[in-house]
């Protein structure tokens, strides 16, 4: 029997027992002032996450997902409570935290290499090795054939594997993904899936990753985390102890089915919070 932790996203869910938490959320509110009145978008959110972790975190629209990453990416600050990285507090974007959008970003007026060198520009890399690096990371999205296209000619799904080779190229501690694979088709999703696991099987990284999918929430994670409304907070943390690399016979499997089951009626089931 697994752990249930509701409620509860503190202890070191990974690696040693009192290994540092690579990400660490304490007493993360944040309100919006809406003139009259003010909106809780985050009532607490106490998140702990390890180094090299692989986090989803599913939830009903308007829960707060993004908030919480724009915290974590340094793009918004909490109203109370703090966010750490390695022990150091947010305090505004860094290059150490990658983070995809679910609109690819990519810049329209350069190639897929370009795209993918021009963080290495802007960190002062020398040319030969920012070539070598992008050549690396396009590879292993399986861009090369691209390497010198512009974005307009590429798919959907071929952009978002080029902004996910272009977060991995400045070397990130930390990626953060809002829906990155959103606004693709239910084939191209499970492919890029796959092709991120490998990508995060070689090189690891510390992954936040926001999604809508349940399937693809459980497909991926070492934890899901499930989050609720009115406020925002996190309802409940479900681990998946299934083996990696996650093939085609691990989404079949009947460990899959329970487990997806249980997230899902995490997210469809929520209680009201208790009256304050
Ligand atoms: N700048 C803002 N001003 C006022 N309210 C905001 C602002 N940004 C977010 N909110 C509110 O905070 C809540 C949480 O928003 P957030 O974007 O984090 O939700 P989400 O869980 O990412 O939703 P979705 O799944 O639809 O993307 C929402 O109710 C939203 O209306
Ligand atoms: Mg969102």
């Amino acid at each position: 029997m697994t752990t249930h932790t509701p409620h509860d996203g503190t202890g070191a869910p990974w690696g040693a027992p009192d290994a540092e938490p690579k990400i660490r959320f304490r007493g993360v509110t944040r309100t919006f002032d809406l003139g009259r009145e003010e909106f809780v978008a985050l009532g607490g959110v106490d998140l702990d996450v390890a180094d090299q972790e692989f986090v989803t975190i599913v939830g009903p629209s308007g829960c707060g997902k993004s908030t919480m990453l724009n915290i974590l990416a340094g793009l918004d600050a909490p109203t109370t409570g703090e966010v750490t990285v390695d022990g150091v507090p947010v305090d505004g974007p860094s290059p150490d935290r990658g983070v995809i959008f679910q609109q690819y970003a990519l810049f329209p007026w350069l190639t897929v290499r370009k795209n993918v060198e021009f963080g290495l520009k802007v960190a002062g890399v020398g040319a030969a090795e920012r070539r070598a690096r992008a050549e690396h990371f396009i590879d292993l999205v399986g861009l090369t054939a691209f390497a010198d296209a512009y974005p307009k000619t590429l798919s959907g799904g071929m952009k978002q594997r080029c902004a996910i080779a272009r977060a991995y190229a400045v070397d990130p501690q930390v990626l953060l993904m809002d829906e990155p694979f959103g606004a693709l088709d239910a084939l191209t999703r499970v492919t890029l899936q796959e092709q991120l696991l490998q990508t995060w099987s070689q090189e690891r990284r510390t992954v936040a990753f926001i999604t809508h999918d349940v399937d693809e929430a459980v497909f991926l994670a070492n934890r899901v985390i499930v989050m609720a409304a009115r406020p925002g907070r996190i309802h409940e943390i479900v681990p998946v102890d299934l083996p990696y690399p996650r093939t085609e016979d691990v989404r079949l499997s009947p460990e899959f089915a329970e487990i997806r089951n249980r997230v899902r009626h995490a997210v469809y089931h929520q209680q009201a919070a208790p009256a304050a």
